[in-house]
């Protein structure tokens, strides 16, 4: 059986120790859990990709606490990602660099760059810097769920995703709800100038106001070109349905002004866009465990924080 593990000292230091021993260990960060692994060790990181169920061509993010570590990671870094990250780390911002000497084929999916970020949940911070202090570089994870399924944002949703797939040498840590409840922004630093990837709650002008940019050339919300921009993605069992008028039987997800009908579960009625966000993949879940087959979600208005959630919206409902 794999242990779950608090969130105290000691048990950091094991669940540190396992991973540099080659162990699994999925961890919380403020935006979801991560299925983590040594991202030097081959065998560890081919093991999250079976745990996962994901192919090999998904690239891994790889996430540290020390900024210096990027330069081990990736190469020709430019001064504006240096600039996001002196901003947005730690926290809910991943770059894509260049790859550098550390990078493997097994992390970056075989293409020539690289995913990386320095979470700022204090546990995730903990856990690295322990794996750091062992001589970790750094540690591979993406969200602790099977490939296309929904993230998880508590400790009860990683064992019911991969639980199962777990050895009795891996450990889960369990530090509460996820602050955020979706997954980090992706920001392309590849090119002369940066593009969203995915959206998060670091937004297109919080960017822009760091970089001194008045827009960036994002990709749109109807082409998923980037590598684990497959259609098919953050999606429950039930159907999610966007936009319409939902029939008995149905779960609703809605902003709190929006009316409930009669023999409808209300699933989630946030007052503002974080408590959206925070709620999403939670309230798929209880959806999914109330054997709801139907779920309508009337999306949110608007740009910036918005896009984050109209993205997630868009793929579970294709
Ligand atoms: O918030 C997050 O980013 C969470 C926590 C655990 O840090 N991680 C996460 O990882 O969401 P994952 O693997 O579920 O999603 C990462 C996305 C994937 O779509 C992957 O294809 C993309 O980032 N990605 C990773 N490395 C990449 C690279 N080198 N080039 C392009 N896309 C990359
Ligand atoms: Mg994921």
């Amino acid at each position: 059986m794999r242990e779950i593990l608090k969130s105290t000292e000691p048990e950091i230091k094991k669940a540190a120790i396992a991973l540099k021993n080659g162990f699994l260990v999925a961890f919380p960060t403020e935006t979801v859990y991560g299925l983590g692994a040594d991202a030097t060790d081959n065998i560890a990181t081919k093991r999250i990709y079976e745990v996962k169920g994901r192919p090999f061509s998904q690239p891994l993010i790889v996430h540290f606490s020390n900024f210096e570590k990027m330069k081990n990671w990736a190469r020709e870094i430019p001064d504006f990602a240096f600039k996001l990250a002196n901003d947005f780390w730690p926290g809910p911002l991943t770059l894509i660099l260049k790859r550098g000497s550390l990078a493997t084929d097994l992390i970056t999916g075989s293409t020539n760059n690289i995913g990386v970020r320095v979470p700022a949940h204090p546990v995730a911070l903990n856990l690295l810097k322990q794996f750091e202090m062992l001589g970790g570089e750094g540690i591979a994870a993406p969200s602790a769920n099977r490939f296309g399924a929904v993230s998880p944002t508590s400790v009860d949703d990683v064992i019911d995703d991969i639980g199962n797939f777990l050895g009795g040498d891996d450990f889960v840590i369990d530090g509460g709800q996820c602050e955020i409840g979706i997954e980090s922004t992706i920001v392309d630093c590849t090119s002369k100038f940066p593009r969203i990837l995915r959206f998060g709650v670091v937004t297109e002008t919080m960017i822009c106001n760091s970089l001194n940019l008045n827009r960036l050339h994002n990709f749109k919300l109807t082409h998923f070109t980037h590598p684990g921009s497959s259609k098919k993605h953050y999606q429950p069992k039930a159907k999610v349905v966007l936009n319409t008028k939902p029939k008995t039987g149905d779960g609703l997800i809605a902003m709190e002004n929006i009316n409930t009908p009669d023999g409808v579960t209300r699933l989630l009625s946030p007052s503002d866009l974080h408590f959206f966000a925070r709620g999403l993949y939670r309230s798929f879940r209880q959806a999914d465990k109330l054997g709801i087959n139907r779920i309508v979600v009337i999306v949110p208005e608007g740009d910036d924080f918005a896009l984050a959630i109209q993205e997630r919206l868009l793929k579970a409902s294709m």
